[in-house]
């Protein structure tokens, strides 16, 4: 098969979130510090009515119905997550009654994990099934969901909640790149969930932020060998070669600072680097090693001057749902997949390439490259991607704002009832948009029913 990639998309946030600034107020830190220290505007966050399972089944049954997709048609279906409800039970295995009517139970596909990074693998294993022996010439569903929660305390504003479901197959409008893919993959405790019986992981903020910038450094550097080596880089910069630069988002001012720090490795693999354009003022930075620069302030400051430009265009349109809804683990990156494509126009977006940045603590991390078609008619499959994420911002605006209390209170409720049972939810159905699939009850044995607003 040819051009194989992702043929459609879709992105869901539940309905309602917290305003962070009023959160900076409520948890008594100084103003700014989440809105303008970290970048975020709004977290999103559930009631006890949605759950890893009910993310799955509503983004799925959305991306179906909206692209209207015989059920039959899928023959792979994979869910990256790291929210575990069950150490056994898939959360594929849930989706499977969606299925039930058509009768179509042969679809191959389990979970995976690892921390923000179970999507990525999942989408890399559908690709590698479409261009395999195995394949039967069916699609494949990629579903990214999370809830991300922390205990209180000042990882807490970084939370968010959502869910992608990707269709991969062949002629795609979204094509995956061959030959670029690179990986750095290390063992470290930056972020991890040991405690069973909790909802929230342990987490060492600054290492997980060195371990990010880190893995970026290693990823990158191998894409631009390969890039090089596949001929797509033939200039002197990898930023370059990309109209879009996609990264994994904890929160957004960290993907600015990554973005700046993909402007420094091309300043320091350039043998001949312009100090009269793209690299002036960092002539002090010609001898420094990439692994003195992780926290180094004149540094960070000197590279997000110079790159502060090229970050508006290649990478800010790709903040919209991160800044808006937080982090969403699996989810971010293609959220912020799915919010690039928002920002563009069918004219524009035809035969650009965007590169993604994936990274999951732990830890596993990926730099790949998709390029859309170059299909611009209007009833072309580009053109129903681009149209069936127009609805991005609209839908991010009309959620409802709860106040800082209230979230807080859920959160309580939420360390209370998780894994009880038996148990019945007490969050309200009638503040979820219609087609959300919601809990009804836990029975006594654990056993989950939900049901579809
Ligand atoms: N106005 C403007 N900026 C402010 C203000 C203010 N009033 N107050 C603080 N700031 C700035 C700080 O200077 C800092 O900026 P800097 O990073 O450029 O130095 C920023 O706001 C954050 O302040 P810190 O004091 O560094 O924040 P803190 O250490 O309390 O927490 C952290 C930040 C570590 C990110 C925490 O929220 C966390 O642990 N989050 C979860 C882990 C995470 O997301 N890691 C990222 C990769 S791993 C993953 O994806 C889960």
């Amino acid at each position: 098969p040819q051009d194989v990639g992702i043929v459609a998309m879709e992105l869901y946030f539940p309905s309602q979130y917290v305003d962070q600034t009023q959160l900076e107020e409520f948890d008594g830190v100084s103003a700014g510090k989440y809105t303008v220290g970290l970048g975020q505007s709004r977290m999103g966050f559930c009631s006890d009515r949605e759950d890893i399972n009910t993310l799955c089944l509503t983004v799925v049954q959305r991306l179906i119905e909206k692209n209207n997709i015989d059920y039959r048609m899928i023959g792979r279906l994979e869910v990256g997550t790291e929210t575990i409800i069950d150490k056994s039970k898939s959360a594929k295995t849930v989706l499977m009654q969606l299925f039930e009517d058509c009768g179509n139970t042969d679809i191959e596909g389990v979970d995976t994990t690892n921390a923000c990074y179970g999507g990525t693998s999942a989408l890399f294993n559908s690709i590698n099934w479409v261009e395999s022996s195995s394949w039967d010439g069916r699609y494949a569903l990629v579903v990214a969901a999370d809830i991300a929660v922390y205990a209180s305390g000042n990882a807490r504003c970084t939370g968010g909640v959502g869910a992608v479901a990707m269709l991969i197959g062949a002629d795609a409008p979204l094509i995956m790149e061959r030959g670029v893919r690179s990986t750095h993959m290390q063992h470290v405790y930056d972020f991890y969930k040991p405690d069973m019986a909790s909802e929230y992981p342990t987490v060492d903020g600054k290492l997980s932020i060195q371990c990010y910038l880190h893995a970026l450094d290693m990823c990158y550097e191998k894409y631009t060998s390969k890039a090089i080596e596949a001929g797509i880089r033939d200039g002197n910069s990898t930023l370059d070669i990309a109209d879009g630069i996609i990264f994994h988002s904890p929160y957004c001012k960290l993907v600015q600072k990554s973005f700046a720090r993909l402007l420094l490795n091309d300043f320091l693999r350039d043998k001949n680097p312009d100090f009269q354009g793209r690299y002036s003022g960092l002539e002090a930075l010609r001898d420094i090693k990439l692994e003195d620069t992780y926290f180094d302030r004149s540094v960070e400051s000197a590279v997000m001057g110079a790159s502060k430009e090229l970050f508006a265009t290649k990478t800010k349109p790709s903040l919209l749902a991160s800044n808006q809804v937080g982090n969403m683990y699996t989810a971010s990156l293609y959220g912020g997949l799915a919010s690039y494509i928002y920002s563009e126009k069918l004219e524009s977006i035809a035969g650009k390439r965007v590169i993604l940045f994936s990274y999951g603590s732990g830890l596993a991390s990926s730099m790949f490259s998709l390029r859309f078609s170059s299909d611009k008619s209007s009833g072309g499959a580009l053109a129903s991607l681009v149209s069936s994420l127009s609805d991005v911002k609209e839908r991010l605006d009309a959620r409802n704002c709860v106040p800082p209390q209230e979230f807080d209170s859920n959160m309580k409720l939420r360390e209370q009832t998780h894994h009880l049972a038996p148990y019945v939810p007490v969050g309200s159905v009638s503040v979820l948009t219609p087609g959300t699939w919601y809990l009804t009850e836990v029975d006594s044995m654990h056993r989950r029913k939900y049901s579809r607003q």
